[in-house]
C-alpha cells in the first residue's frame, strides 16, 4: 500500500520537485497552499497533465486551526500521513536595524511555528503506527547565519532544534525526524535577491552554480524511505560546498 506524504508549500520552487519525487517513489502526495484558489487549481492541473496527482488543501500553516483542518482533509482523502515535509517558508530580508516586528514575526510564524502546527497533527499517529518520517527544510543560513536574515536564520536554526528533540522522542517508535539544509537553489525565492548581491553569493559557491530543486527533492525521497531508518536527528547540507561543517 502506498504511503501518504504531505508537503507544506508544495506548489513552490522546491515543493513542486518534492511532490514529484515522492510520487515517483510510490507515495500518495498531498500539499498545502495559501493564496488564491485559481493558481492552486492551475498548478494541480499542470501536475496532473504531467502525470502527477497531488491532493491540494488550502492551509495557512501559521494557523494551528488551519493545520488541524487541513490534515483532517488529507487523512479523509488518503489515510493517515506517514511522511510530513515541513517545507513552507518565506523570506522578509532586511538588515536588523531596519527589520520590523512584522518582518520578524512573519518569518518566525511561517518558517518555524508552522512546523509545530503541522507536526503536532501527525506525530502521535506516526508513533502509534510504528512508522513515520518528518523532514524539516532548513537552510544554509540557519547553519551559518546570513547578513540581512536575522529572522530567517533564527527560524531555520530553530527548526533543526525541533528535529533533534523530536528525533529522540520518535526513535524507538519507527519515526525519524531529519533536517535538510539547502544552500542557494534556483527558485523564485533566490531569484528575488538583487542580481548583484546574488552574483556575489554564487561566486562563493565552490560548485559554481545554484542548486537544482531536484537535488533537494532526491534527498527528501531518500529520507521518506525505509532505507533511511537509521538516520535521525541529522542535518544534511546540500549547498555546493558553500558551507562545510
Ligand atoms: N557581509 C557584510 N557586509 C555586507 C554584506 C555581507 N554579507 N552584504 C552587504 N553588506 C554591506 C554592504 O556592502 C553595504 O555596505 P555600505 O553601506 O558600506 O555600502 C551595507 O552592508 C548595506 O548592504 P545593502 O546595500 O545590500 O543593503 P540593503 O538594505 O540594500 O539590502 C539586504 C539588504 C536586502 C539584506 C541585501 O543585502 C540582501 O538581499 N542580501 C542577501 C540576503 C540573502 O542572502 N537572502 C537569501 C534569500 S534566499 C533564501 O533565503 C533561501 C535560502 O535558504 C538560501
Amino acid at each position: 500500500m502506498s504511503r501518504v506524504a504531505l508537503v507544506t508549500g508544495g506548489m513552490g520552487g522546491l515543493g513542486t520537485a518534492m511532490c514529484k519525487a515522492l510520487i515517483n517513489s510510490g507515495h500518495k502526495v498531498a500539499t498545502t497552499y495559501v493564496g488564491d484558489d485559481e493558481s492552486a487549481t492551475a498548478w494541480t492541473a499542470k501536475m496532473k497533465s504531467e502525470g502527477f496527482e497531488v491532493f491540494a488543501v488550502k492551509c495557512d500553516v501559521t494557523s494551528f486551526d488551519d493545520a488541524v483542518t487541513a490534515v483532517a482533509k488529507v487523512t479523509e482523502q488518503y489515510g493517515p500521513v506517514d511522511v510530513l515535509v515541513n517545507n513552507a517558508g518565506i523570506t522578509r530580508d532586511g538588515v536588523f536595524k531596519k527589520m520590523t516586528v512584522d518582518q520578524w514575526l512573519a518569518v518566525i510564524n511561517t518558517n518555524l511555528n508552522s512546523a509545530f502546527n503541522m507536526t503536532k497533527q501527525v506525530f502521535d499517529g506516526m508513533c502509534e503506527r510504528g512508522f513515520g518520517r518528518v523532514v524539516n527544510i532548513s537552510s544554509i543560513n540557519g547553519q551559518k547565519g546570513q547578513f540581512g536574515q536575522a529572522n530567517y536564520s533564527a527560524a531555520k536554526a530553530g527548526i533543526h532544534g525541533l528535529s533533534m528533540a523530536l528525533a529522540q522522542e520518535g526513535a524507538k517508535k519507527g519515526v525519524t525526524v531529519n533536517t535538510i539544509a539547502p544552500g542557494y537553489i534556483g527558485t523564485d525565492m533566490v531569484m528575488a535577491i538583487a542580481e548583484e548581491v546574488r552574483n556575489k553569493i554564487i561566486a562563493g559557491v565552490p560548485v559554481g552554480r545554484l542548486g537544482k530543486p531536484e537535488e533537494i527533492a532526491g534527498l527528501v525521497a531518500y529520507l521518506a524511505s525505509d532505507l533511511s531508518g537509521f538516520m535521525t536527528g541529522a542535518e544534511l547540507a546540500i549547498n555546493g560546498g558553500q558551507h562545510m561543517m
